[in-house]
């Protein structure tokens, strides 16, 4: 068993950088293109045997340091009842988009037994993989942002304007969306996922004011939740480095970097609003009627997760390695997890991505 991720997850030494990618599964494997001509992607989440093949894929051809279960964020949602649709080249689509308290109200808790194929498929997986097996979730307001502009949005026009006009019916909907996906989560682990990732791909979009009022509070109830499940949580935000403190803030074992942000940075920004009570000297001053509290402080540097620009991958041979390089060198290799800064693409050379994932193996190899 290769553990190497979750070694470094729990920020543990490790003999070399470990490595996976986002959305490692899909269309730049022909393999995973042949199996598309006889199946839609939420075919292949509903066929376990299928699903278990297509997540194993990237695994042998790739040599990654993890495997993450093939599903999408929106197959939850078939479990609360709400119905999708996943469009090519487009991506979620929505039939009846929600635009009042209504259509809030007919969402229902997280049934597992009405996507159970997931479960299946993970357990089927754990008993052949060799490495550690991620499951997933969208976060609530990525979610939230399908089901009210009915699909892929630019400027977030109705789901901002919910949140400022209704405010209470935007937090019941965040409500029901973080219960939900920690029950989901909760589901992926006991049926054998060995970390989880909350995927945020669209909070960028918010201001840090306007996180902390309508996202802050809902994020923090559902890491505060998943801290029960007992494995290492990954919180990623895509287009947020004006997020970042607030995205540790409010949770996860480890924070996922998007390639728009210099690693080195974040692990600076994290680092001075990480800083965790390390022992607490409780003094009593009997003669005087008070007593204080001395605390000291440690400073623990965040794990971090990332961050090569998926466009990289396009570039010649040594511009990849110089690149990948670059981050390998700014920070340590204790409490790094290597992986693209947002998902591959579906264009990418396979040939690129095997050599990107030899190099990291390598380059700093005790
Ligand atoms: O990493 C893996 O191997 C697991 C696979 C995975 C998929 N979706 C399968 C998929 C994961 C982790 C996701 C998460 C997901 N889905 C996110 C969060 C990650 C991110 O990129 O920010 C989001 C925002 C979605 C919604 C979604 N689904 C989009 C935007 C698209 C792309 C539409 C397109 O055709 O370009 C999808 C479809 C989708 N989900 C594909 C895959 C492999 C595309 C390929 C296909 O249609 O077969």
């Amino acid at each position: 068993m290769n553990d190497t991720f979750l070694r470094a997850c729990r920020n543990e030494t490790t003999e070399y950088t470990p490595i996976w990618i986002m959305r490692q599964a899909g269309r730049y494997q022909p393999e995973y293109r042949k199996i598309r001509e006889k199946y839609s992607l939420v075919e292949i989440c509903k066929h376990p045997e299928v699903c278990a093949e297509v997540t194993l894929l990237p695994v042998q051809q790739l040599k990654v340091d993890a495997a993450i279960i093939f599903s999408d964020i929106m197959v939850p949602l078939d479990g609360m009842g709400i119905s999708f649709e996943i469009k090519e080249n487009i991506g979620p689509v929505i039939q009846n988009p929600i635009k009042s308290i209504k259509d809030i109200d007919r969402i229902h808790d997280f049934d597992a037994n009405i996507i159970n194929y997931t479960g299946t498929a993970i357990s089927m997986l754990r008993r052949e993989l060799t490495v550690p097996l991620i499951g997933f979730s969208g976060a609530p307001f990525t979610l939230a942002s399908y089901l009210i502009e009915g699909g892929p949005s630019k400027n977030f026009i109705k789901t901002k304007t919910m949140m400022y006009s209704n405010p209470d019916d935007w937090h019941l909907l965040m409500n029901k969306l973080a219960n939900g996906m920690f029950e989901y989560l909760k589901y992926q682990v006991e049926a054998g996922a060995q970390a989880l990732q909350v995927f945020d791909s669209w909070v960028g979009n918010l201001t840090p004011d306007d996180y902390t009022t309508y996202i802050l509070p809902h994020m923090k109830a559902l890491f505060i939740q998943l801290k029960t499940l007992n494995v290492p949580v990954i919180h990623f935000g895509f287009n947020a480095s004006h997020l970042l403190e607030l995205i540790q803030q409010a949770g996860g074992d480890v924070i996922g970097i998007d390639w728009k942000t210099d690693i080195k940075e974040a692990r600076e920004r994290l680092n001075d609003s990480s800083r965790v009570i390390k022992s607490t000297k409780e003094h009593t001053y009997t003669h005087k009627l008070f007593s204080m509290t001395e605390q000291e402080y440690t400073k623990t540097f965040p794990i971090l997760q990332g961050n090569l620009d998926p466009v990289v991958l396009f570039a010649p041979q040594n511009i990849i390695e110089e690149k990948t390089k670059k981050i390998l060198d700014s920070i340590p290799q204790q409490g790094h997890i290597f992986n693209l800064g947002h998902g591959i693409l579906p264009n990418t050379d396979v040939a690129k991505v095997q050599d990107l994932v030899e190099f990291v193996h390598q380059y700093k190899r005790n």
